[in-house]
């Protein structure tokens, strides 16, 4: 199985059932896939399991008071519910479906489930009369209509001495379907290489240009694509960010090296995504030695630089090609002009200089292709990069159709 959980933000959201005890092993389970896991307890949920569990496994302090004014000032409860990429609340018992169910925020957790814009998981335990009781059944097919994920529950023996449906599926089984959410298979089986970061160009042996580019937008590009089932290659120019662990990475430096690399492998993909922040130029020759400081002002001869997403959109077999325009001013039309200099069957234009964008991590973009001008607001790059990769599948998809 893929982990997709490396970096995920989950919140546990624990009730009060016996099944509890479980939830220690379960946030455990959730961080040795990369998750990083914080906890919000309802009431009931301490009497089976404390809160100093719950933090010495997940590291961080539990949230449980929608009205502690202390641990609002930390971190509010509207900040934990967009910190969230999935809430997962294991185990849920058949009094939080209902109040779930029914809209209710009277609590942490349920405030939390309403204010969150990720998707939602309940894995439910209680008494196996409970789980086929009329009432349950209905709320379940609430939630589900309202896309909430229902994780089991797994039949056997219950604490009560029962028989039956309602007891909380194990913890390895909770971790492989919240993987399983975050793997939209959107793109299962095809092949996808992304550029991302800057380039470095040496102008002598301990200087170089480059931009303020810091990589995250592609590399959460390449982990939404590879979430969404594709094979990914990430060609990437020097970042500080940790390799992404189910992804082919390949280092580069320069824009040459990025072209060289991309140019070798492009023919095997069905995808390109250029997301880097490719220098046009560098230094015509690069000083053998430290060039020391002189009277007067020094000159750089440039030279251009090969352009990779040209270079690919000129091949006879090319991939569909998804570029960006990084942008000051008339984003909108510079960009229409770039994707149709570059055949470019989308481009992505965002605005920078302004604080968003180049090395932020937040973006607004808006995608255009032949058919279409689709924006999306301002939100954090891993958020904006899945609803990217749902758009950019769909596209590649009609395409695919009329040809
Ligand atoms: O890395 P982050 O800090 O997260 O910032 C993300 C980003 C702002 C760098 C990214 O969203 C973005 O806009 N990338 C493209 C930046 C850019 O340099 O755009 P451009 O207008 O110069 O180039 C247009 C397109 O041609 C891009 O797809 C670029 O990758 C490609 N290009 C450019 C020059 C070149 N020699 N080869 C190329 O392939």
């Amino acid at each position: 199985m893929t982990l997709f959980l490396a970096n995920k933000h989950i919140l546990l959201g624990v009730t009060g059932s016996i099944a509890a005890y479980k939830s220690a092993e379960l946030v455990r389970r959730l961080r040795e896939a990369g998750a990083i896991v914080r906890v919000a307890m309802t009431e009931n949920a301490k009497r089976f399991i404390t809160p100093l569990t719950m933090q010495a496994v997940s590291g961080y302090p539990v949230h449980d008071d929608l009205f502690d004014v202390h641990a609002e000032a930390a971190m509010g409860h509207i900040e934990l519910a967009r910190w969230a990429d999935l809430i997962l609340v294991a185990p849920a018992t058949a009094d939080f479906m209902t109040r779930l169910a029914h809209g209710h925020a009277d609590d942490l957790l349920t405030t939390l489930c309403l204010a969150t814009k990720a998707p939602l998981a309940v894995a439910p335990a209680m008494n196996q009369g409970m789980w086929k009781h009329a009432l349950t059944q209905t709320n379940r097919q609430v939630l589900l209509d309202k896309g909430v994920h229902i994780i089991g529950p797994g039949e056997g023996n219950q604490a009560c001495g029962d028989v039956g449906p309602g007891r909380m599926t194990e913890p390895a089984e909770i971790v492989e379907k919240v993987n399983a959410i975050f793997s939209s298979g959107l793109l299962a089986g095809l092949k996808i290489i992304v550029t991302a970061g800057p380039t470095h160009e040496a102008i002598d042996p301990v200087r170089f240009m480059t931009n303020g580019s810091s990589g995250k937008m592609g590399y959460a590009l390449a982990e939404a694509a590879s979430e969404a089932g594709a094979d990914v290659t990430l060609v990437s120019g020097p970042v500080n960010i940790p390799k992404p662990s189910h992804l082919e990475k390949l280092d580069v430096v320069t824009a040459q090296e990025m072209y060289e690399t991309v140019m070798r492998k492009v023919a095997e993909y069905d995808i390109f995504l250029a997301v880097a922040a490719v220098s046009d130029y560098r230094c015509e020759t690069i000083a053998p030695q430290k060039i020391h400081k002189e009277e007067g002002p020094v000159q750089l001869t440039l030279t251009r630089n090969p352009d990779i997403v040209a270079s690919v959109g000129q091949l006879a077999r090319k991939p569909f090609i998804v570029g960006f325009a990084a942008e000051t001013e008339d984003v909108i039309a510079q960009a229409k002009a770039k994707r149709l200099r570059k055949k470019m069957d989308m481009i992505i234009a965002n605005q920078v200089g302004s604080g968003a964008g180049m090395g932020a991590d937040e973006n607004a973009v808006t995608l255009i292709s032949a058919e279409n001008e689709i924006s999306l607001p301002l939100m954090p790059k891993r958020k904006l990069a899945r609803q990217l990769i749902k758009l950019i599948a769909e596209a590649f998809n009609k395409a695919e159709r009329r040809q």
